[in-house]
């Protein structure tokens, strides 16, 4: 479904990204595992067209997307919920959510936001809250829900479980799967290593801009190296 080959990205001199290839095939969950700083939220912003990779194609559902404008690439499928939430805080919950949908013309949006707010009811219950007076946890769902409005076919999601309580970083986990098993591939980033390789059908290790390791989430969770430098030894 997502294939990238070759990717450079640079903030000006500085390397993000050094060659990364990898691939999503549809109907999976992949996750990318990493440090602070490795390159991980570059990724998914290069891949949403947000950052203009240096070199290296993108190419998703057969079309290449590297230099396809982001609303574009949002109406081709693909839709982010990016680190640290960014929901638009002075609005409320449900102006958020319409802006989540706003590259759709079709009629079912009001039926999709039902759905949607049959998974997440603590968001339901909020509407009309001013979405900056939620909660962290609270934002980081309505951040994902607000993706979902696109009806994604490639979710990208950008540490979701990031400053939750454990509980919730159970609840986040289980819609990833929830989502998954209804159809939406997900391309997942995480420092939680160990609940993304859990979840994960295939995963890679990014470190300092490079691949450094792919295989199956099961593979990934018992390799020595990743042991030592990411579940704790
Ligand atoms: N706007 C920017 N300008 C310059 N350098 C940047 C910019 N954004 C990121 N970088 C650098 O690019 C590298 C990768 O950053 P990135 O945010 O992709 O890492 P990350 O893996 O998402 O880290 P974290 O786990 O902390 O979110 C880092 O060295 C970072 O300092
Ligand atoms: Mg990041």
């Amino acid at each position: 479904m997502l294939t990238i080959e070759g990717l450079h990205v640079y903030y000006g001199a500085i390397r993000a990204l050094h060659d990364v290839s990898l691939e999503v095939r549809e109907g999976e969950v992949v996750s990318i595992i990493g440090s602070n700083g490795a390159g991980k939220s570059t990724l998914l912003r290069t891949v949403s067209g947000l950052l203009r990779p240096r070199q290296g194609k993108i190419t998703f559902m057969g079309k290449e997307i590297q230099e396809t404008p982001p609303d574009q690439i949002v109406r081709l499928g693909i839709s982010q919920s990016p680190e640290g939430r960014k929901i638009f805080t002075n609005m409320t919950v449900f102006e958020n959510l319409q802006l989540g949908a706003y590259t759709r013309k079709d009629k079912d949006v009001a039926s999709d936001l039902e759905k949607v707010m049959d998974r997440f009811p603590r968001v339901r219950e909020r509407m009309k809250q001013s979405a900056g007076t939620m909660s962290g946890g609270e934002q980081q769902m309505l951040a994902i829900c607000r993706a979902l409005m696109s009806r994604p076919k490639l979710l990208l999601l950008d540490e979701p479980s990031m400053g939750l309580a454990p509980n919730l970083v159970t609840e986040i986990f289980s819609i990833v799967k929830e989502l998954n098993a209804d159809g939406t591939t997900i391309l997942l980033v995480e420092q939680n290593a160990v609940r993304a390789l859990e979840v994960a059908h295939r995963a890679y290790v990014l470190e300092t801009g490079d691949i450094v390791l792919g295989g199956t989430g099961k593979d990934l969770l018992t390799d020595p190296k990743v042991k030592e430098a990411y579940l704790g030894g």
